[in-house]
């Protein structure tokens, strides 16, 4: 199925291309310990961890692919230029913005190594960055004023969350998913009760320690401008564990109401987490690779991104992961490890059960339903753990994907270096 989805994809394969290596903050939950901090500080003090972590100079970063969808601070469009600017990038280096909903980390990466193919730039850092809790509430008709009693301040956070081409709520279109694909309210809780307990191994097995930097307080000066840094709450001093992993068993979830249809398969408990973090990583030409002796996580192999329709859109990973394969002359077989967002526990199964994808395979260190999904981080989340989990298994290729609201799929196949 979604032949035309992959009739239209747009895929690129990359010859010299090379993911050096990625550091992300833990992802607190909605409305937590990172509520009150920026996207771009959250965004900042993730790339000068990855920096300060692979020892690479600032200075010879070329070029800077941020992304970040809500808009969840007044200075919300300075973003990439200022994670720049805070990372010690030099002043000279431009840095752009990217935005393809859920697939907006996937698009930072994908930018930079059409940038790097190019012969743009010679490294790029990528990073995204999402605070879900500063969210707006907002109003788009009001700045003449109102009629009496007419007052249109929404939530941005929830009102975002429908498309109004198909009228339907993200968590409607993986209902739909459910519908059409015969997937169970047992099956999603059986599957979201996974996604905690392993996510819960690997971090109890120290994994994620391996590509998450605490957050502490601590302050960025930047002569000639203003100093800018990171507040915790006043009793908090340092957060490291993703807030929302916990023992969270089938029973437990079984139990909770549905979110989006009475008679729907959807909760609160195994839908993505509603969470605040940010993600970074470096990639990098072949020839800044050699030059500096640098050992990378993965190659770059290919990318592809797909359209699907809108109310299904969660199957989005299912397209652009058989055009990702074909574009780079490989087999679903040959792909030892994939790591697809899971926006929801039905989409996942959508997703698997048309791929026909053995589950040992996926998300074998836990999904967005426990780890969270801060909308434009989660790709770069998924690419580093997706490197990551290659290294560590010893295997050769792997995938990370997701779907994006609007009705699309996006998909990168990474090679291990080592
Ligand atoms: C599904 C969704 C609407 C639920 O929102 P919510 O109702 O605010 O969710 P909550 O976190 O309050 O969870 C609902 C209930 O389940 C419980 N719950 C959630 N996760 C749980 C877990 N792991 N274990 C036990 N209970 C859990 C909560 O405690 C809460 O219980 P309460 O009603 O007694 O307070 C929201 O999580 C969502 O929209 N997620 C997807 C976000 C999205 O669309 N992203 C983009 C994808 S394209």
């Amino acid at each position: 199925m979604y032949e035309a989805s992959e009739t239209h994809a747009l895929t690129c394969s990359y010859e010299d291309v090379w993911l050096i290596a990625g550091v992300r903050t833990p992802f607190a939950d909605y409305m937590s310990v990172l509520s009150d901090i920026s996207p771009t500080d959250l965004g900042i003090h993730a790339a000068r961890a990855l920096l300060a972590r692979t020892g690479i100079a600032p200075r010879d970063v070329g070029t800077i692919i941020a992304g970040n969808m809500a808009q969840s601070s007044f200075d919300a469009y300075y973003l990439p230029r200022h994670i720049g600017l805070y990372s010690g990038v030099p002043l000279g280096v431009p840095a752009l913005l990217v935005h393809r909903l859920c697939g907006t980390g996937f698009e930072t990466i994908l930018t930079a190594a059409d940038q790097i193919a190019l012969g743009k730039a010679k490294l790029a850092l990528c990073v995204g960055a999402e605070s879900m809790s500063r969210n707006p509430v907002a109003a788009y008709t009001h700045r003449g004023g109102f009629r009496l009693g007419q007052i249109e301040f929404k939530d941005f956070l929830w009102e975002s969350t429908r498309d109004t081409a198909s009228n339907t709520l993200m968590g409607d279109t993986a209902e739909n998913l459910a519908q059409r694909y015969g997937i169970t309210r047992e099956e999603v809780d059986r599957f979201a009760a996974e996604s905690f307990a392993r996510a819960i191994k690997a971090w109890d097995g120290g994994f994620y320690q391996g590509e998450v930097e605490p957050v502490i307080n601590q302050q960025w000066p930047l002569e000639g401008y203003q100093a800018r840094g990171i507040r915790l709450p006043r009793n908090v001093e340092r957060f490291e564990r993703d807030e929302h992993v916990r023992p969270s068993p089938y029973d437990v979830l079984r139990k909770l109401r549905p979110a989006f249809r009475p008679d729907g398969v959807q909760t609160g408990g195994n839908s993505s987490a509603i969470v605040d973090g940010a993600a970074a990583v470096l990639v990098a030409s072949g020839e800044y690779v050699r030059a500096h002796g640098l050992k990378p996580l993965a190659r770059v192999i290919a990318g592809a991104t797909v359209g699907v329709p809108p109310e299904i859109m969660g199957i989005g990973p299912a397209p652009a992961i058989r055009a990702v394969v074909k574009k780079a002359g490989l087999k679903l077989d040959d792909v030892a490890r994939f790591d697809i967002n899971e926006a929801f526990g039905a989409q996942y199964l959508a997703v698997e059960k048309e791929l026909a994808l053995d589950r040992a395979k996926v998300n074998v260190n836990g999904g967005a339903i426990a780890i969270g999904h801060p909308l434009a981080a989660s790709g770069v989340r998924l690419t580093t753990t997706v490197a990551r989990e290659l290294r560590r298994t010893n295997s050769e290729y792997g995938i990370s994907s997701a779907c994006a609201g609007g009705g699309q799929g996006i998909a990168i196949l990474l090679k291990n270096a080592a």
